[in-house]
């Protein structure tokens, strides 16, 4: 049926998400203004400064209402952006100014009730890694969207990265020949302005090693088996404004991954890495990915939240030359503003929660194998190539 041009927004974008219908009403209303996304954002702390300011520019986005457990925050961030609701806690967020996506910027323990209780809502969700505490709950809250007719995405972005899409289509070309190895690092002293990170629940891997785990799987395809080691280097903390902490979460992990057919990965994460540019990763220059084939080398020079390039090396062109210098318009901070864009045009991301939850699981099964010493298989998949 066609969507009369009278048809409420909010209960259209909350009714049938479906890239048709969302294209159908766009032509219906022929609107020359893009569609609005009203969003709601929760948990204004750090990584709030770098979401805010893109949402804020985004063409789909109508920022509508900030919410905080710390009041003061929602207020700051509100009166900074010019949005015009601010709450203390998530239920008067959602009984409060209506919005459509709720972008999920908490501790990353607090992700899936607050994401659960969104969709409960009837909202769409963007999440910061990670969607959910377990496998399990984040297969029950992709279902439950489902079910409610509304979408979640879980970070990080860097699928929609220019050097990903190089570094993807090198490998589906053949040139690396034989696929064999690849391995790929981030680290760094570790953030001092909140204890989450180092609590049960948090970790270098579900902070650091997640952007690698995401890139290699989604270059390399899913992963069938992981074998890992953790550690906890550094017992104790200092946190800003709390004081001296017990680190509970591993602060230094090794993840080996089985893609099949042969080909192993391996991801290092730590929070005790001596890198001389610290969290800033515009200067970083060494190859943090490296992939290996029988002929052919691939290395991603800088981060791949931050990626400068791609240096490639065959047996036909043996002298490292670099490719994919343009990042364009990719900042690993786009993902919420990426997820208004789908809502209102029916673009379809690269961007899947499939991939986000076998991300997690590897996580997990990281976890599990250093407390049993074994091998540990992986039954989560998602659609692979992500870039076709
Ligand atoms: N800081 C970064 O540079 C960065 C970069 C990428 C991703 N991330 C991810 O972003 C998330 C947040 O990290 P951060 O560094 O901004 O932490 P932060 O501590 O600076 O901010 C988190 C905020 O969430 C609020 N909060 C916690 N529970 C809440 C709840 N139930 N309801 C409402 N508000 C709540 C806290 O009061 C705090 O203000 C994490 O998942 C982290 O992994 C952070």
């Amino acid at each position: 049926m066609m969507p009369s041009p009278q048809t409420n927004r909010r209960e259209f974008l909350t009714r049938d998400a479906t890239a048709a219908a969302v294209a159908t009403l766009t032509a219906v209303v022929g609107a020359a203004e893009p569609l609005k996304v009203r969003v709601g954002v929760i948990g204004c702390g750090s990584v709030s400064h770098q979401y805010l300011p893109h949402l804020a520019k985004c063409p789909y986005v109508e920022l509508v209402s900030t919410c905080d457990i710390r009041p003061e925050r929602a207020k700051a961030q509100a009166e900074r952006f010019g949005i015009p609701h601010h709450y203390p806690h998530v239920k008067q967020m959602l009984a409060g100014a209506a919005f459509d996506l709720l972008v999920n910027l908490t501790d990353m323990q607090e992700h899936e009730h607050l994401n659960r209780q969104a969709i409960e809502a009837g909202k769409h969700v963007w999440s910061e890694k990670p969607m959910a505490n377990s496998l399990q709950a984040g297969q029950e809250l992709v279902a439950a969207a489902r079910k409610k007719g509304v979408r979640i995405w879980g970070a990080p972005a860097m699928v929609v990265s220019p050097q990903f899409a190089f570094m993807a289509k090198v490998v589906a070309s053949g040139k690396l020949g034989k696929l064999a190895a690849a391995h790929a690092e981030y680290g760094h002293t570790g953030p001092d302005w909140a204890a989450f990170f180092y609590e049960k629940g948090g970790g270098s891997l579900p902070d650091l090693a997640v952007y690698n785990l995401t890139t290699l799987t989604g270059v390399l395809g899913p992963a069938k088996a992981v074998t890992a080691m953790t550690s906890v280097l550094t017992p104790t903390r200092k946190i800003r404004g709390k004081g001296e902490i017990k680190v509970v979460a591993e602060d230094n992990a090794m993840v080996l991954m089985d893609h099949s057919n042969g080909l192993l990965s391996h991801v290092q994460s730590g929070f005790n890495y001596f890198n001389p540019h610290g969290h800033d990763g515009s200067k970083e220059q060494r190859h943090t990915i490296s992939i290996y084939g029988t002929s052919g080398y691939l290395g991603l020079v800088g981060y791949d939240w931050d990626p400068h390039g791609v240096d490639l090396a065959t047996r036909s062109e043996p002298v490292l030359k670099r490719h994919a210098t343009d990042k364009g318009n990719f900042v690993w901070q786009m993902g919420a503003s990426l997820a208004a864009e789908s809502l209102a045009t029916g673009k379809d991301l690269l961007i899947t929660p499939e991939h986000a939850l076998h991300v997690l699981e590897i996580i997990q099964a990281t976890n599990e194998s250093q407390a049993t010493g074994r091998r540990v298989p992986l039954r989560s998949t998602f659609k692979w190539p992500v870039i076709a």
